[in-house]
């Protein structure tokens, strides 16, 4: 037997944030989030189960993928191999839009793509739900990334995770807005989201206050979207994310992904807001970054801003996207 699929997923950025996790093993998470999937930054995963290789082979853009990434890789492809009831090797190529080296989120497009690929390379045929949860296994945020536009994560109830996945809350035509993204730093980030969360979960004071005023956020935050009202789902993604960091800043040793550049660039954001009278929303997520929500009249007056930032390197604009599709 020989099964080869290939597909596309398009990176997100949460609104409301996902930081702990209720269940390690299963990576379910502590509390529900709220994401906006993005076009043209992503990834695009092929998977070919051959009996004919040695064993798992993982490159990224033609190279060899490191061993720990390509560990991660093949510990999902496993899952996929035990849900189909195979044991054949397998050879992954992945290639992302989304700058890794920049150190912007790759792992949500990048399970996202290889868990459709996987499994139908697998001859799997999952509902978009089923989906959502198997690819929550390789990365919380990848969940999202399976639907278009916005999409709400649920941290479900059951044990065995079958209810913790996304769903689709407005589809990406359904409001013009745009993600401007300021890079501020080159490089990966300093420490990876698992392993930051739960070190945040097992000694910030401030963990339990965090999981706590998640839910009020969602709700409100889901109310203000349907309503397409940016200057309420503005400042609720500014609080989500803010207290996110300060969750983590009280950590013991603090997780600190700030830079200096990370600072000015949110007080461009602030000083659009004030002075220009522009509806410009930041988010910051497990790096340097800053990412600022607008309309998409807005977004190139918010884009020369953030260039203008002593420190950002690079500023890109990102529309609503689609979930993840397959590729021929
Ligand atoms: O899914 P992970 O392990 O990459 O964690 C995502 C964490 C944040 O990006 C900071 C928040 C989020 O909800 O995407």
């Amino acid at each position: 037997m020989s099964g080869e699929a290939a597909a596309r997923a398009g990176t997100n950025i949460a609104l409301v944030k996902y930081w702990g996790k209720r269940d390690a093993a299963l990576n379910l998470p502590a509390t529900g989030s709220l994401s906006l999937t993005l076009a043209g930054l992503g990834t695009e995963t092929r998977v070919r189960f051959s009996r004919g290789l040695p064993g798992d082979r993982v490159f990224i853009d033609g190279l060899a993928a490191d061993v720990g990434f390509a560990d991660r890789v093949c510990r999902f492809l496993d899952l996929v191999r035990a849900r189909a009831g195979l044991s054949l090797p397998a050879e992954v190529h992945t290639s992302s839009s989304v700058p890794i080296a920049a150190g912007l989120a790759s792992s949500a497009s990048g399970f996202a793509a290889l868990a459709l690929a996987a499994t139908r390379a697998a001859g799997l045929e999952l509902a978009p739900t089923e989906l959502s949860a198997l690819a929550r296994r390789g990365s919380g945020s990848a969940a999202r990334s399976i639907f278009g536009g916005f999409a709400e994560m649920a941290p479900g109830v059951r044990p065995d995770g079958a209810d913790a996945h996304a769903r689709q809350i407005m589809g990406p035509d359904d409001w013009d807005v745009r993600l401007v993204v300021a890079i501020t730093a080159i490089g990966p980030k300093a420490v990876g989201s698992t392993e930051a969360m739960n070190h945040t979960a097992r000694t910030s004071p401030y963990y339990a206050p965090w999981i706590a005023a998640t839910e009020r956020d969602l709700m409100e935050a889901r109310v203000a979207l349907l309503g397409r009202d940016l200057t309420v789902l503005g400042p609720i993604a500014e609080r989500s994310a803010l207290r996110m960091h300060a969750c983590a800043l009280a950590a013991d040793p603090p997780v600190l992904y700030w830079t200096g550049v990370t600072i000015e660039a949110v007080r461009a954001v602030l000083a659009l807001r004030r002075e220009r009278n522009i509806a410009a929303y930041f988010t910051i997520d497990a790096g340097p970054h800053v990412k600022v929500l607008c309309a998409a009249a807005d977004a190139p007056v918010v884009e020369a801003a953030l260039r203008a930032v002593p420190g950002v390197r690079d500023t890109m604009v990102a529309a609503p996207g689609p979930g993840v599709e397959p590729l021929h």
